[in-house]
This record gives C-alpha cells, structure tokens and sequence, in this order.
C-alpha cells in the first residue's frame, strides 16, 4: 500500500535564504579626450561631453533556495521515533503544521501514514491496518461507563477519554460512557458480518469497516454514547449535549469527529457523530484551526469512498 503522493511542494521548516550579490557591477569608461591644438576647430571628441570614470553597484538579490535537508536526518525526530513518543516527534519537525506539510511533500519518509503504532496513521478502506493482526501494545479501560465488553482503548487514548469526558460533564452537557473501542481483527469479522447478514453488503459498506480497515482495531477509536440515568445507543448519539459538546471541544482532548455528515464521498462512511477518533492534541489543533473534516484531506491524501478489490 503507497504513503503519501506529494500534491505540493511545501516550505521546509529548514529553508536557507542565501544572499547572493550578483551585482558588483564596475563599469569604468577612461577619457582618452584628446584636445585639438586648434581651439578654433575642435573635433568630434570635443563635441561630446566627458564621460567619467563609473563605479555602479546593484542591489544584492535574495534568492530562497529550499533545503534538501531530511527531517529524518535530524538527530532530535530519530530519537523521538526511536522513543515511540508522538509528541517528541511532533515537536522535532517544528509542530503538526510543518510535519503534516513535510509529510504532504514526501519530505519525510521516516513517517509512515500506515503504521498503526502512531497517532497520524490513516485507515480507511484504501488503507489496511498492517500487520494484519495489529494490536495496541497497552490498553485499558478508560473508567466510564462502558455498554459493551469492548471498551478499552489504547492507554493514552482512554486516559485522554476520561479527560474529555470529566470536561463535558463540567461544563454541564452530561455524562459521556463508552460503546466500543478497541476491536480485534476477528471482532471486527463478527461486528461486519452481523451487518452484513443484517442489511446487505452495499449497505454494511457505509456503517462497518470490513475486517482491517477499521480505526478501532489500531485501538485509537472510540465510540462514545450519552449516559444520563442510563447509557443510550451510538444511533442515539446525534442532538444529544454530549454529540454537540464533543463536536465542539474534542480537539481540545486529542479527538477528531472521524466521519462528519456530508463526507462519505471521501470516507465511505454515512455520519458518526460518536466515533471518535484519537490523533494526540498537536494533530487535533492543527486539523481543527485548518477546517478540517477528514484525515484524508488532512494529509493529502485520496478520497476513499469505496474498497480497491
Ligand atoms: N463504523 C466504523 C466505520 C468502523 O467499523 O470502523
Ligand atoms: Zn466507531
């Protein structure tokens, strides 16, 4: 599976401006105006004015020229790789902005966009989840309540969970509980092939990503629900305070609203407004200041509205 097609070139955190004086230009023109001895018949010479001695400098001109330096090559994004810390990683590029606009470039590529590991890998139905028994390293539950026996999530992405979740109830929009988030590749079989069986493929297509195409096998998602007295259904979600606070303010905690009404011609996906989908508080800020409303366009990447057979 291909990364990143380049769409443009970007400007490199690294760019060096060069000042090049390509003008020192001299011109020196010497007067070699000889006088006639006759005052009375001058020549043509002496009809011209003189012409001086001429020392002209240009003005210097500034050319940019854009760095072939690899932001791979730099000691501070290796070791943060090395670390497995995403943020670290996020800083030594200069910031989600630059890394995304490295990344777009193919300026990058010690990043990978499929590498299920991290919080910028893209999934979605052009783009598996390798290998394809993936697991999170480390998960748990995030201590909300939880209406299925799937809600752990990736460690961070639950704790992150737990912060939004405390959030939302501060600020008087409710209780938010959890319906699903980590789900193997062979829960994924059973979560699709109920659709299937339920509804048909080509409807089961734009509710439940097939066997390793989905986000919650890389444990980054997490469908959240409303639970005031009782936890409601994901279908229950949409016009409740929580759907409309998590819209809001979930950047603010790391989460994108994966797949938002009136984008399934580049996620495949009718709206799901309660899968939320965990990119790290950098890429959150970046993609929400941006206008953002898929990872696809976030990264320049191809809409993926249907699977490649
Ligand atoms: N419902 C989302 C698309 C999934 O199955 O991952
Ligand atoms: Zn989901």
């Amino acid at each position: 599976m291909s990364d990143v097609q380049p769409r443009h070139a970007a400007s490199s955190p690294r760019a060096l401006l060069f000042a090049v004086p390509i003008g020192l230009l001299v011109t020196t023109l010497a007067s070699l105006w000889a006088l006639a001895d006759s005052p009375a018949a001058p020549s043509a010479d002496q009809i011209l004015p003189p012409a001086p001695a001429v020392v002209r400098e240009l003005p210097a001109v500034q050319i940019e020229i854009e760095a072939a330096t690899d932001p791979c090559d730099d000691a501070a994004v290796t070791a943060a790789l090395a670390s497995g810390d995403d943020s670290a990683v996020l800083a030594a590029f200069g910031g989600a902005e630059a890394f995304r606009t490295s990344v777009i470039a193919g300026a990058a590529p010690c990043i990978s966009l499929s590498d299920a590991s991290h919080v910028w890998v893209v999934v979605n139905k052009a783009r598996t989840v390798e290998p394809r028994d993936y697991a999170p390293r480390s998960l748990s539950g995030s201590g909300l309540m939880t209406t299925t026996g799937s809600g752990t999530a990736r460690t961070d992405v639950s704790a992150a969970l737990a912060t939004l979740a405390s959030a939302a109830a501060d600020a008087g929009a409710g209780r938010i509980g959890v319906n699903n988030g980590y789900r193997s590749y062979d829960l994924q079989v059973r979560t699709y092939g109920q659709h299937v069986r339920a509804q048909g493929t080509a409807s089961a297509d734009t509710v439940s990503a097939r066997p390793g195409h989905s986000e919650h096998q890389t444990g980054l998602a997490v469908d959240v629900v409303a639970c005031d007295g009782h936890c409601t259904g994901i279908h229950a979600f949409a016009g409740t305070p929580q759907s409309a606070w998590v819209a809001e303010h979930a950047w603010e905690y790391g989460f994108i609203v994966r797949y938002e009404q009136g984008r399934t011609a580049t996620t495949g996906y009718i709206a799901e407004p309660w899968h939320l989908r965990y990119v790290g508080p950098e890429i959150a800020a970046v993609y929400h200041a941006g206008g953002f409303h898929t990872l696809e366009e976030f990264f320049g990447l191809p809409a993926a509205p249907d699977y490649v057979e």
